[in-house]
């Protein structure tokens, strides 16, 4: 394959990138470019160059798989390259034709001219992946827009439609017909007068205040700047573009891109990015697989998650029936998600048509007969297997042939679901989290019979309805609660060891979690804990929890919504306050089981994390994840995990599986040993000094 094509279009040669999916400036890509450049200065016919890209993309950048590897920095690097199309003794357009992220949009300023499709996409993405733009980003973007658009860009890695840059130095052009022919005239059209050769690197930056615009950007990054180092790397790098000659510039931004790429939490962000390529891939699921269409949806069950996946679906253009059992519970429900839509619409964050359009995209209804049509059906009853029997046998007598049939359950057994059907190759569990038209989690529940191709449609709709879809096998809890049960077990035996709540979740929190806990079970209502408990109570003898959880919930202190629950509420207020109550209770029980002592914010961090690692370890023995990033990926998208840690099993392997599990065995000598017993998998691996990593 040519990852360049070269062309002649009278005087101009024309290189067009063509590496799909997204024309990335992989070794080979650069290579052909070279050549291209190369064939068009030796030709005398050829008085200039356009660059542009095939499809719809002008280029995605540099080939991150190539990141940390000798390719990456093969001749001819992009730096390099760049330096050739600036240098290059005719002008260079680049014709803008689609997309053009990071090394792309680098790409197209090294040009001398651009020309832009109006809504072509560009933007420096680079800091999302905790770098910064290493190829003159920082140094040419600045000079083109000014300082402060610019460091917008690259603060923000947000795209911006060139329509919107039409009036900076960075567009010559912006074209609302295609833009290669745009391009080609362009240069014949002022051949005669022979384009100036204009660089980006000889432009002087006039900017009096620049000093006051830079201290105000880093007291704007100062509250994220400890846990994402490129935000400041950035500042500094657009600083040295306004105040120091070119050359000067490009050694800050090459020394700031060397120490970013090593950091932790660029290797997190970077992680985080492959793991949730990594998670749509199935082993044995091959990627072209015949997808089942998917152009209507039912929903059983218009409560908390009924109506939230209604609006997932809705939102993303497909049309839903939702069934309930009575007009009352219906209407209920329904007015829930009119309710919401209403809310985003005052926000401004809807507009009015599409409004409109989404609420007439859902209809409801009391009779099977109106959802025997739909493609998939997702039920979201209560959480009772004699009530999922009657829908999916009502389901299996009234759905037409090849509809797939989901569950939603949280707890209960698939299989069993499955098998109340005479179709269980259909069957699938859709695992949504509440608030599920909001959060990103799809666990895509894989039973014993679940056919390929519902599999891969399921994961299909998870993309559809921008979703980020990941395979979980079945069991209690699947991959996300099932960790989380282990974490909330040892979060309660903190409260045993006479640690309070507001000491957790702040420990947790500076961790980088979103929210600790105890702030957790006050939002999602402290009664839904407890009942989970005493589901396990029943199933699980074995397992102990800590009694104060259940304290808390006998004197109905359920959270926010009942105005006291582990921190009290001032009516109309979430602010969290510290109980005095609690810390009463807390005190009292410590101090009666004698395990009262102070425990620090380490130990707070090792206990939460290393709980979740161990489950993460048994589940991936037990084959209920198939890849240590999958779980990673449930955590990022569904449970708030930072994304600068990468993740529960990345995050294991930076501390190093050999140290976690060291002091694990420390825990295991004090309160509740038998919650330390190390997965043979973790035990194995620590052993092995190796990491979970190494099992790809
Ligand atoms: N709430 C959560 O955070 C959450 C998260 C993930 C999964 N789940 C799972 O989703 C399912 C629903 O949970 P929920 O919180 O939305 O419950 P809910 O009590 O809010 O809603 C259940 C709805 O189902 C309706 N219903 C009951 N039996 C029915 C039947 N035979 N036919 C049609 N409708 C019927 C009820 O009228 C009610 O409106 C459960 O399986 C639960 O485990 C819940």
């Amino acid at each position: 394959m040519a990852f360049a094509d070269y062309s002649a279009h009278g005087a101009v040669a024309v290189i067009t990138l063509n590496s799909p999916p997204v024309n990335a400036l992989g070794r080979a890509a650069r290579n052909a470019i070279a050549e291209g450049l190369e064939r068009a200065a030796n030709s005398e016919f050829v008085g200039a160059v356009v660059i542009t890209g095939a499809g719809a993309m002008f280029c995605g950048g540099a080939d991150v798989s190539e990141f940390g590897s000798p390719e990456m920095i093969a001749a001819p690097n992009l730096k390099d390259l760049f330096a050739m199309i600036e240098n290059f003794p005719k002008p260079v357009i680049a014709a803008i034709n689609g997309t053009a992220l990071g090394g792309g949009l680098e790409l197209a300023m090294a040009c001398h001219y651009r020309l832009a499709a109006a809504a072509a996409q560009l933007g420096l993405p680079e800091v999302k992946l905790g770098i910064l733009p290493g190829a003159g980003g920082t140094q040419r973007l600045p000079r083109l827009t000014g300082a402060e658009r610019a460091l917008n860009m690259i603060l923000s890695g947000t795209p911006v439609a060139a329509r919107e840059l039409a009036n900076t130095d960075l567009l010559d052009s912006v074209v609302e017909t295609e833009v290669l022919p745009a391009a080609i005239a362009f240069c014949q059209h002022d051949a005669a007068a022979k384009l100036p050769l204009k660089k980006a690197r000889d432009v002087r930056i006039n900017f009096p205040n620049a000093e006051a615009f830079f201290d105000f950007a880093r007291g704007a990054i100062a509250p994220i700047a400890r846990h994402y180092p490129a935000p400041g790397k950035c500042i500094d790098a657009v600083e040295a573009a306004v105040l120091r000659p070119f050359e000067e510039g490009m050694k800050v931004e090459r020394a700031a891109f060397a120490e970013l790429v090593g950091t932790t939490a660029s290797m997190a962000l970077r992680h985080a990015f492959f793991a949730t390529r990594a998670a749509a891939k199935i082993p044995d699921v091959p990627p072209d697989t015949p997808l089942r269409a998917i152009k209507s949806v039912a929903v059983i069950g218009a409560g908390t998650m009924g109506g939230g996946i209604a609006m997932s679906f809705a939102n993303a253009g497909v049309p839903v029936t939702v069934l309930e059992t009575t007009q009352a519970a219906l209407d209920k429900g329904l007015g829930v998600v009119m309710g919401n839509y209403e809310s985003t619409l005052k926000k401004g964050r809807l507009t009015s048509e599409e409004f409109d359009r989404r609420l007439k995209r859902i209809s409801g209804t009391l009779s099977y007969d109106d959802i025997a049509h739909a493609d998939l059906v997702i039920e979201a009853v209560f959480e009772d297997l004699e009530v999922k029997r009657q829908v999916f046998e009502r389901l299996d007598e009234k759905a037409k042939a090849g509809t797939i049939l989901a569950s939603n359950t949280s707890t209960l057994d698939l299989n069993k679901i499955a098998n109340f059907t005479r179709r269980p190759e259909d069957v699938v569990g859709l695992h949504f989290f509440s608030p599920a038209n909001v959060t990103k989690l799809l666990e895509i529940v894989r039973g014993a019979k679940t056919a390929k191709d519902v599999i891969a449609t399921s994961m299909n709709v998870a993309k559809q309805i921008k979703k980020v879809g990941v395979i979980a096998g079945v069991c209690d809890g699947f991959i996300g609660n099932r960790m989380l049960d282990a974490y909330l077990r040892q979060m309660g035996f903190l409260l045993d060891l006479g640690t309070l709540p507001q000491q957790v979740d702040q420990a947790l929190e500076n961790f980088g979690l979103a929210m600790g806990p105890f702030r957790v079970s006050d939002l999602a209502g402290n009664d839904i804990g407890g009942a989970i408990r005493k589901r396990q109570y029943l199933e699980h003898p074995e397992r102990v929890y800590s009694k104060i959880p259940d304290r808390i919930c006998e004197l109905r202190r359920f959270g926010q919504k009942t105005g006291a629950g582990w921190y009290d509420y001032k009516p109309g207020d979430r602010s969290p306050n510290p109980s005095e109550l609690v810390a009463k209770i807390v005190l009292e029980e410590s101090t009666r089981m004698g395990q009262r002592r102070p425990v620090s914010d380490q130990e707070i961090v090792d206990r939460a994390l290393y709980s979740l690692i161990n489950e993460g370890a048994r589940i991936l023995e037990e084959g209920i994840a198939m890849r240590a990033s999958d779980i990673d990926v449930v955590y990022l998208a569904g449970y708030g995990f930072p994304d600068f840690r990468g993740g529960p099993m990345f995050y294991a392997d930076t501390v190093g599986l050999p140290n976690i599990l060291r002091t694990m065995r420390a825990f295991a000598k004090g309160y509740q040993p038998d919650a330390w017993a190390p997965a043979p998998l973790l035990n194995k691996l620590a052993r092995e000094n190796r990491s979970f990593e190494s099992l790809r």
